[in-house]
């Protein structure tokens, strides 16, 4: 957790497409407002943060004409697309080593579900990493009210309607119930 977020990560962060860099500011900015609601450190706030930014990393190595593409896709795309996770972790270990351990953790497991019927390893519950069943809760707000290529953009209220559903199913309940009640101002889909 004490380690500092390496300066290697920020030429990675520089090769991603466009889309999924804005993407990944955005649920930066929202773990930065989760951070300060959880009352941690500030140190523990910008790894957190910085973190998040970069969940999507594994992306870079997809090609951009795929991440741009119109619903709906095929199978083997969307496939490709759910290997990101995996390639990230692997891009990560490559660049950094066994630095930034929890970095590796939000990458790999951020598309994990609370009931176990995610990916890329099927965790079930609290063996998912704390910092990526965090995350996924972030990201699925993003994904759902930011139009990108391969999703259908929904209103903040549907998307909070969405989380709030998906409590204990896909997301932990904690830190659902902790993003709602998050202030609105600090949620920003305009
Ligand atoms: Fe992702
Ligand atoms: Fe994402």
């Amino acid at each position: 957790m004490a380690d500092p977020i390496p300066t290697e990560l920020f030429a990675l962060a520089m090769r991603q497409d466009a889309v999924t860099f804005a993407h990944g500011m955005r649920v930066g900015m929202h773990a930065r407002e989760m951070a300060k609601a959880l009352g941690m450190s500030k140190e523990e706030e910008n790894h957190f943060t910085m973190a998040c930014c970069l969940h999507d990393i594994g992306k870079v190595l997809l090609p951009h004409e795929l991440l741009a593409k119109k619903l709906p896709l095929e199978a083997d795309e969307m496939a490709l697309i759910r290997e990101h996770p995996v390639l990230g972790a692997e891009l990560l270990t490559s660049v950094l080593g066994s630095r930034a351990p929890y970095l590796l953790t939000i990458v790999r497991s951020h598309h994990e579900r609370w009931d176990g019927t995610g990916y890329p390893d099927g965790l079930y519950g609290t063996a998912i990493p704390k910092w990526a069943r965090m995350c996924a809760v972030l990201d699925s707000y993003d994904a759902m009210t930011w139009q990108r290529s391969y999703n259908r953009v929904k209103t903040d209220a549907q998307a909070r309607d969405e989380l709030w559903r998906q409590r204990g199913r896909q997301f932990d309940s904690y830190f659902v119930e902790l993003f709602l009640d998050m202030s609105p101002s600090s949620i920003t889909t305009t």
